[in-house]
């Protein structure tokens, strides 16, 4: 093999690997997962559903679908020993820092933590996936000082969730909106998070190793963090007047607006579009539309600003106004982004690991040769 490098800052213009999971047309504002549009997944499918098609590159017949959701319901239960460790984390750590922990936990009491099987890869990916909501929840209300509840195993997957948080079964409504933000947010190519757990998992290490790089890699406030950091600008701004003079400001000041931008889409983000609709409704029923409608106006101020540079809203926009009107926790909303996207990351890896080739760019170094090694007392 010749090698030509280049230097391409930021993998801009790289493209790693071939995936048959999520398509993306930045131009034209287009996601689809195996080839399904996203909207009409948003729409029609169910968690359980998109995970399982996203892992098996086809839809499941009624049989494999009620299969695989038993199998993710059979593992809701983390082992004694995290429901114990849960107790012992500091309650007032940042959720994600508790969420990073707990998922690299489990391997400690997983016998096939280290079993490089396809068949252990894809039971350990639909552990990882069932036990998310535990972690969030439990952490959640431990440092709220409440007793733990129980998962559910006769629940769905956003059911269960909720039920873990609350205490109390979701609304049709809420848990149809839970179902759809974990639809939205399953995949989305090679993101930042996918690309740190392939590479982690390129070394032939392990799932729980691989989900727990991906984690510490979404929090970051230019990937998945971003949710948490919109609904701390729509709170820091208040009110409707305040909006225009605080994005101008921001814009004049060279500051970037969270929640909008991407490195893929130039067009708007179909999921911000899916979202928008969704979330007025949901607003509206849950007296929240102060800030559906400040975020439409910061929406209305940026596409005259920064519209025709290519920058709109991203997922995490309206997201943020989801979450809070279901009334999660601005400091859930990132780690509810996890929850869903290990089925993305965990896809991955496994699609991976079928054709697996070492990740290991080069640098371009730029330091100084045959410098002399100077003894300390002379420095
Ligand atoms: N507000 C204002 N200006 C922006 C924004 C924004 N949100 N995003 C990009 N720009 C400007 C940026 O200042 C730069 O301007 P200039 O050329 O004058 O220096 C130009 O656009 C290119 O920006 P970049 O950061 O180099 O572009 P990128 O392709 O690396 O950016 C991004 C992608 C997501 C990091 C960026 O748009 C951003 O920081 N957005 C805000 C954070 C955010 O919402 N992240 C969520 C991403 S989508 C979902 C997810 O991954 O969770």
């Amino acid at each position: 093999m010749t090698f030509a490098p280049s230097l391409d800052l930021g993998l801009v213009n790289t493209i790693a690997a071939e995936s048959k999971m999520s398509f993306i047309d930045g131009t034209k504002g287009v996601l689809e997962y195996v080839g399904i549009d996203i909207d009409s997944l948003a729409r029609n499918s169910t968690f359980e559903e998109t995970t399982y098609l996203l892992w098996n590159s086809r839809l499941p017949n009624q049989s494999e679908l009620d299969e695989f959701t038993r199998q993710i319901q059979a593992e809701y239960d983390p082992p004694n020993e995290i429901w114990d460790l849960i107790k012992r984390i500091p309650t007032d750590a940042v959720p994600m820092h508790a969420l990073r922990t707990l998922v690299s936990a489990l391997s400690l009491f997983d016998p096939e933590a280290d079993d490089p099987s396809p068949e252990a890869n894809h039971r350990k990916s639909i552990r990882i996936l069932a036990q998310c909501p535990a972690l969030i929840a439990g952490y959640d209300r431990h440092r709220k000082g409440k007793d733990f509840v129980e998962p559910d195993s006769s629940l769905g997957f956003a059911e269960n969730f909720v039920t873990l948080l609350t205490g109390d079964k979701p609304t049709e409504t809420m848990q149809k909106a839970m179902d759809v933000c974990l639809i939205l947010h399953a995949d989305h190519g090679f993101n930042a998070s996918t690309f740190a757990a392939l590479v982690t998992i390129s070394t032939l290490s392990d799932m729980y190793s691989a989900v727990t790089t991906a984690i510490g890699t979404l929090k970051g406030p230019l990937h998945g963090g971003a949710n948490e950091a919109v609904m701390h600008m729509l709170k820091e701004i208040g009110e409707m007047d305040k909006v225009e003079p605080f994005i101008k400001g921001k814009l004049e000041r060279k500051e970037k607006i969270m929640g909008f931008g991407h490195r893929v889409y130039k067009a708007i983000d179909p999921r911000a579009t899916y979202l928008k609709t969704f979330t007025k409704q949901l607003a509206e029923d849950t007296g929240n539309l102060d800030l559906y409608e400040m975020s439409n106006k910061i929406e209305t101020i940026m596409k005259a600003a920064v519209g025709a540079r290519g920058i709109h809203p991203n997922v995490d926009f309206y997201s943020a106004t989801t979450y809070y009107s279901l009334g999660l926790d601005i400091d859930l909303f990132t780690p509810l982004f996890v929850m869903s996207r290990i089925s993305g990351w965990a896809g991955h890896c496994m699609e991976y690991l079928q054709h697996n080739s070492l990740i290991r760019p080069r640098c371009d170094y730029v330091g100084p040769h045959e410098m002399p090694y100077v003894a300390m007392e002379e420095r």
